[in-house]
């Protein structure tokens, strides 16, 4: 499918750890400087700093009037090739943006991660240490106004539009991080893409690329420009190609666009022996202060610049919107070359004189343009072709594809509109947005009118709880996308999805439906499960509110990319007691992954699972986990039998260490059945810890406390209709 659905944990090395190969593997020698963690948080902004406002306050056409100045004031220390620096703007921005991935959310532009290891010492990331040093003076003159996130993209945008792109809009508001991300998987191979390893991608093998990775190999931003594993093959190229940015959100037509509309700008770098570099930022010494790549290779930059290895221009008009780009590549034959580098790439046969690129350093001089592998794979693939010939016949379409696909690369992972911020946002929505409706907040009267209409209905307390549970938990911070609101759950693709029950989850919404009032649907499911999370409370002797915030749109079928939703399907969700297939990541493993995507920490995830289990909130209410002799009461029995020192636990034979049975310690009788997600949380240090505390007498009502704010805060987890709306005044 178009989006590489399918279980992001299905690939096919092997049981894997979660996170694969770590910053820790890396570089273990790296300054520890999480032993600081204990102590408070790495971010030195104000606790109360408030990102959003602080854009607002932006003084934005200022800044974007320096970061136009920037782009012709060449520096010494790594003078600008034409004397522009627009084409190395656009590829910091693009690489920014360009590891993001639709399988979970994750990598992209969106909280500045290009100055963290890994991605500041990628092999594919070579010299952009240099463009964002060159940023520094703006990003300090405007401080806490612009993040670096932020500043990333949006001198991406200027630079187009200083040589003359097409840019569509810009919407702020990425928050920095001040550490490297510690949740994202970005491969489990030992060996970089320099260090000669082979691509993820073995056609001889039939194995597709493993999920949800959207790069062919440790250290790429998607695909080897040599082709793959360095063979010149446009065709093989032209396939990964396709897989890595679909894996990004991008159909063919976006794809050959953004290449080609890139690759009218701008230069490779291959003057020399690359084994002159020294090592990436990450390892390099402390003199060059944070630099990597130190070059003895000549002066070591300028005309002597080495960074893939390639070297020359596509276009003779590398620092203008032109369509040269296309016209080079379709109407010359190519050969293979070989840079001064070592590395291989494609020379046009015959080229005129007045096709020849300027001399990047020396106006005087002319010089033969260049493709790489991969920009021969937009020629050379029967399906790539045809559209690489509508653009070539029609400059206008391409300018109008890349502006689009420009936007959605840069913006695809900050999630819904309402999260955007500033002057240049685009009034249109794009489908790819998710947008819903602004909905109207309910009065008080409809609220408790269809409560206690809601729990008259037949439905057992589980029930409804798994349906606003269904509905809300799809939610995923890493690209703000899923969750309640729009009430997709009653749209293609998700109400057939297995793990939602589709037989139950009709019957209950058709119910919701005619009970609605004037509510939304988005509202009256996820007030259906408050509501009967508040009645198990209450009948276990707890008197709380729950609260309940209205407002949800319902969104529409027309406006659902039903492709797009795939990679949401939970194949695993330890919080209803659900997985499809064993995977090759731990059970355990995979509860702390949807954790992590819904924003919540150890204890929030320990109470939120122990109190959905004696809701009887799994899917299709199987036992296993449901350690309470009074299901659908909002009680801590799941923490108090789970540590119970009379029960002794055995494997059930053929699951795969999937599933087990406590028995009574002595006799034989079966008391309960279990999950790997629910038995980790006695056998795991750290989680049994959590779980004694809410074990324990005198905490029943933390618990239910405890219990109701998690809740509250994943019905709301996508609500940044309210939240933002501040900003937007
Ligand atoms: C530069 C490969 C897609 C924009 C480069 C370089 C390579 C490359 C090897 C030379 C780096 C150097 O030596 O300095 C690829 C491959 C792509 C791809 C294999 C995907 C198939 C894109 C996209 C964009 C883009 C989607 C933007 C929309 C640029 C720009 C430069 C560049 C502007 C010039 C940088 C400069 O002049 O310093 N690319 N690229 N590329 N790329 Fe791409």
């Amino acid at each position: 499918s178009m989006s590489g659905g399918g279980c992001p944990f299905n690939g096919d090395g092997g049981v894997r750890a979660l996170l694969g190969r770590t910053n820790k593997d890396w570089w273990p020698d790296a300054l520890p400087l999480e032993i600081l963690l204990v102590n408070g948080s790495p971010d030195p902004l104000d606790e109360d700093f408030d990102y959003a406002e602080a854009f607002n306050a932006l003084d934005y056409h200022a800044l974007k009037k320096d970061l136009t100045a920037l782009m012709t004031d060449s520096k010494p220390w790594w003078p600008a090739d034409y004397g522009h620096y627009g084409p190395f703007f656009i590829r910091m921005a693009w690489h920014a943006a360009g590891t993001y991935r639709t399988g979970d959310g994750r990598g992209g532009a969106n909280s500045g991660q290009q100055r963290f290891a890994p991605l500041n010492s990628w092999p594919d990331n070579g010299n952009l240490d240099k463009a964002r040093r060159l940023l520094w003076p703006v990003k300090q003159k405007y401080g806490k106004n612009i993040s670096w996130a932020d500043l990333f993209i949006l001198a991406g945008n200027v630079a187009i539009e200083s040589m003359g792109g097409p840019v569509l809009g810009f919407g702020g508001g990425r928050r920095d991080v001040f550490e490297a991300e510690r949740d994202i998987y970005w491969g489990g191979e030992d060996l970089w893409v320099n260090e000669g390893v082979a691509t993820r991608i073995r056609p001889e093998e039939e194995v597709d690329l493993e999920n949800p990775l959207a790069a062919i190999q440790m250290g790429l931003i998607y695909v080897n420009p040599e082709g793959p594993g360095g063979d010149p093959d446009p065709l093989g190229s032209a396939r990964d190609i396709k897989v890595t940015f679909e894996r990004m959100a991008m159909n063919h037509e976006e794809t050959v666009a953004l290449t080609a509309g890139g690759h009218t700008f701008g230069k490779c770098h291959g003057a020399g022996d690359p084994s002159l570099l020294d090592v990436a930022p990450e390892a390099s010494d402390i003199t060059l202060q944070g630099l990597g790549w130190a070059s003895t290779y000549e002066s070591g930059f300028g005309p002597h610049t080495i960074t893939s290895g390639l070297e020359g221009a596509w276009t003779n008009t590398p620092t203008e919107w032109t369509e040269n780009y296309f016209r080079l590549l379709l109407d010359y034959e190519y050969e293979l070359v070989t840079s001064p580098a070592g590395a291989k790439q494609w020379q046009p046969i015959d080229q005129k004189e007045e096709d020849m690129a300027p001399d990047a350093h020396d106006p005087s001089k002319k010089v033969p343009t260049m493709m790489t592998t991969a920009d021969m794979a937009l020629k050379m693939d029967p399906e790539f072709r045809a559209i690489s010939e509508k653009f070539r016949n029609d400059h206008e379409a391409l300018r109008d594809a890349f502006a689009r696909a420009w936007f959605k690369l840069t913006h695809r992972d900050m999630g819904p509109k309402c999260r955007y911020l500033g002057p240049e946002v685009p009034e249109e929505d794009m489908i790819w947005q998710d947008p819903v409706p602004a909905g109207t907040m309910p009065s008080d009267a409809d609220v408790s009118a269809f409560k206690s209409k809601i729990l008259d209905a037949g439905f057992s307390i589980g029930e409804l709880v798994r349906t606003a549970w269904y509905s809300a938990s799809t939610f995923r911070k890493s690209d703000h996308r899923g969750g309640a609101n729009g009430a997709r759950i009653r749209l293609e693709p998700q109400k057939g999805w297995a793990a939602n029950e589709p037989a139950l989850l009709d019957r209950i919404l058709a119910r919701i439906d005619e009970l609605r009032g004037n509510l939304s649907m988005a509202d009256a499911i996820v007030l259906a499960g408050t509501a009967a999370v508040e009645k198990a409370a209450k009948d276990a002797g707890f008197d709380v509110e729950v609260p309940f915030t209205g407002g949800r749109g319902d969104a529409t079928q027309e406006w659902t990319d039903v492709d797009s939703f795939a990679p949401l399907e939970p194949f695993a969700d330890a919080f209803r007691n659900y997985l499809r297939t064993k995977s090759n990541v731990k059970t355990e493993e995979l509860m702390l992954d949807r954790a992590s995507l819904l924003g919540l920490s150890t204890p929030e995830m320990t109470v939120l699972l122990g109190g959905l289990r004696v809701l009887g909130a799994n899917f299709e209410d199987r036992p296993h986990g449901v350690f309470t002799d009074r299901k659908g009461q909002l009680t801590n029995d799941f923490f108090v039998n789970l540590l119970d020192m009379d029960t002794v636990w055995e494997v059930v034979d053929g699951s795969g260490d999937e599933e087990f049975i406590g028995y009574d310690r002595g006799g034989r009788q079966e008391k309960w059945k279990a999950t790997r997600a629910d038995l980790i949380f006695g056998s795991n240090s750290q989680l049994r810890a959590t779980a004694e505390v809410y074990a324990e007498r005198g905490h029943e009502e933390k618990f239910v406390r405890d219990f109701v704010k998690v809740w509250t805060k994943v019905m709301n987890a996508d609500r940044c209709d309210l939240t933002y709306a501040k900003y937007h005044k």
